[in-house]
């Protein structure tokens, strides 16, 4: 088996001095798709925010290839191949969507024909985003939201894409193109994507493992076909 192309290791960190990550231990290979599973509350995006350097560790390992990330900042993270659409999207909206984008770009010193073809790249993917170039982020619907803000974290050419709960608030039919959207860019061999999710069908649909976490530990994880109802209702039910 190949090594892993993201190694976090006994992941700790503190938030107002509460012990929210109490060592968190996940792998993801060369492109794969692994799913991060868990109820509310229980640290996902806390392990997000860590990895993307927005959230100190308190201890733990993070490796991304063979570069250390702890020491680096989250530009230089971005840099080293991470990408990140946050929970929510946070998108600009009062920019339109190809403001958006440049906003992106011009943060990470991609410029000239770089640029040009960084947005080709991402128009060629998502077809609706050319379509609604001079729109408002703030009058996408949800789907296309997401879609743009998985666009702009392809922007750097990630090696690693965290994405934080893209199904949530987005309706069925948005859902699925999300999901065949996450699972053309895998495909591509070009990059692995480490998913937060909640939607169980979604993951089961698109991702190849899973880990499930509860109060800031890795309680099960395993081959997606190891994702039964049995674990479902023991690791992941309110
Ligand atoms: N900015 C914050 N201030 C205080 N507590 C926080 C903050 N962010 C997260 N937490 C706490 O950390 C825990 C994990 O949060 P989070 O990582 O957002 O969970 P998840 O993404 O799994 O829903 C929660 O109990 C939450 O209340
Ligand atoms: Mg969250």
């Amino acid at each position: 088996m190949s090594d892993p192309l993201l190694n976090l290791s006994a992941a700790e960190v503190d938030i107002d001095g509460s012990r929210i990550l109490r060592g968190v231990t996940l792998e993801v290979r060369a492109n794969e798709l692994v799913a991060l599973m868990g109820r509310n509350g229980v640290g996902k995006t806390t392990t997000l925010r860590a990895l993307m350097g927005l959230r100190p560790l308190r201890s733990g390992v993070m490796t991304l290839g063979t570069t250390d990330l702890v020491p680096l900042d989250t530009a230089a993270r971005a840099r080293a191949g991470l990408g990140y659409v946050p929970q929510g999207r946070e998108i600009f909206p009062h920019l339109t969507v190809e403001e958006n984008l440049r906003v992106s770009l011009v943060t990470h010193g991609i410029k000239g024909s770089a640029a040009r073809d960084a947005l080709d790249e991402v128009y060629t993917l998502f077809p609706i985003l050319r379509q609604f170039v001079a729109r408002k982020g703030g009058v996408l619907s949800g789907g296309q939201q997401q879609q743009l803000a998985i666009a702009r974290a392809l922007l750097t050419k990630p090696r690693l894409l965290l994405l934080d709960e893209p199904t949530e608030g987005i309706q069925p039919s948005i859902i699925e193109e999300i999901g065949d959207t996450l699972k053309k860019l895998r495909a591509s061999g070009r990059l692995s994507i480490l998913l937060v999710e909640q939607y169980v069908d979604f993951c089961r649909a698109i991702a190849d493992r899973f880990y499930a976490m509860d109060r800031g530990v890795v309680t099960i994880s395993g081959p997606i076909a190891d994702l039964t109802d049995e674990v479902v209702q023991k690791h992941l039910q309110v």
